[in-house]
């Protein structure tokens, strides 16, 4: 199968491209700047340079492959609306490019909170539709295009999908903490993160291109949920800090626009996923990889 992936020289599109070429599948990587192309012709992958705000390079992408991974995401922390945007322009325009064909388009998402403490599965629905909602609401454009002959998956992918080197959320808040002198957890910490390790990702994503029928939401997730707390106290031993809670009115000031995630339970089961990809997520646990040096060897 020839897959066009965007975001091919990501954290989690790095091991995909590979995964993918091991499989004897043939690349085509979407590289916006001169290192990641070289990047992904070391690899092998077929280059094609572009841009998230090009769209003429998404639909040349989509239309000549068989099967579409969209992974690309601006990640502008300063201005989300600006990546929300992006995002909600690409999933429309990947869609309308392969209307008709069938082909696979599988697209990152995230978790959808479950709310009251319970867990989320796959069968919740996003409540984010449109442009001014958290991914620009692309998770639910996806889905209208399945009526129209487009194969849209939505891979969910945990809040913190570790490993080794990773510069996700985790990092972001081990930042803080070092930068603070403390690290923190929301309230009494017992809200919950589903967690995954980038290879397991990787690899449900890989499964799930010939076996995910159209129109399904899927959660990478190897943890169902690890209390903030413990994350914390990981942190807290990676770096010698003290651990201490934060009162909830004051989670904002400390963690900045982090601090809504970190205080949020989001925790979320992949039951049904595994049993449909056969999918055994392996690798290890949020809090081994911590406690490696996953966030300390930087
Ligand atoms: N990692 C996680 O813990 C996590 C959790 C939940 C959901 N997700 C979602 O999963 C997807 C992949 O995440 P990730 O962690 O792999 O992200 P990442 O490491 O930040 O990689 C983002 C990718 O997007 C590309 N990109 C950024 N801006 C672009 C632009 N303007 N035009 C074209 N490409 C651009 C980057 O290319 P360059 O190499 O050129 O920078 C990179 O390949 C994202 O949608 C993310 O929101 C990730």
């Amino acid at each position: 199968m020839h897959v066009f992936v965007t975001g091919a020289s990501g954290w989690i599109g790095s091991p995909v491209v590979d995964d993918l070429m091991a499989m004897g599948h043939v690349v085509t990587g979407l590289a916006r700047s001169e290192s990641s192309a070289a990047v992904l012709a070391a690899k092998g992958v077929q280059v094609l340079r572009g841009d998230l705000d090009d769209l003429g390079s998404l639909r040349t992408g989509a239309e000549a492959a068989d099967a579409v991974i969209h992974l690309a995401n601006k990640h502008d922390w300063s201005n989300p609306a600006a990546s929300s945007a992006a995002e909600r322009a690409a999933v429309q325009t990947i869609g309308e490019a392969l209307i008709g064909s069938n082909r696979p388009f599988l697209l990152a998402s995230g978790m959808v909170p479950g709310g009251s403490g319970r867990v989320g599965t796959e069968l919740d629905r996003s409540p984010f539709h449109g442009l001014n909602t958290p991914r620009g609401g692309s998770e639910n454009l996806a889905m209208e295009f399945v009526d129209r002959g487009v194969h849209a998956v939505a891979v969910r992918f945990a809040p913190t999908v570790h490993g080794m080197g990773d510069y996700g959320l985790i990092a972001m808040i081990a930042a803080i903490a070092r930068a603070k002198g403390v690290s923190g957890y929301p309230g009494d910490g017992t809200n919950r993160w589903p967690a995954v390790h980038r290879s397991d990702a990787s690899r449900a994503v890989v499964l799930s291109l010939g076996t995910a029928p159209a129109g399904t939401r899927l959660h990478a997730i190897a943890e169902e949920g690890v209390r903030t707390k413990e994350i914390a106290e990981a942190i807290g031993r990676a770096f010698a800090l003290p651990v201490t809670s934060i009162a909830p009115d004051d989670v904002s000031n400390h963690f900045g626009w982090i601090g809504t995630f970190f205080g949020m339970d989001l925790s979320a089961s992949s039951i049904a996923t595994q049993e449909l990809l056969g999918w055994t997520p392996t690798g290890p646990t949020l809090i081994e990889d911590i406690d490696a040096g996953a966030y300390t060897s930087s």
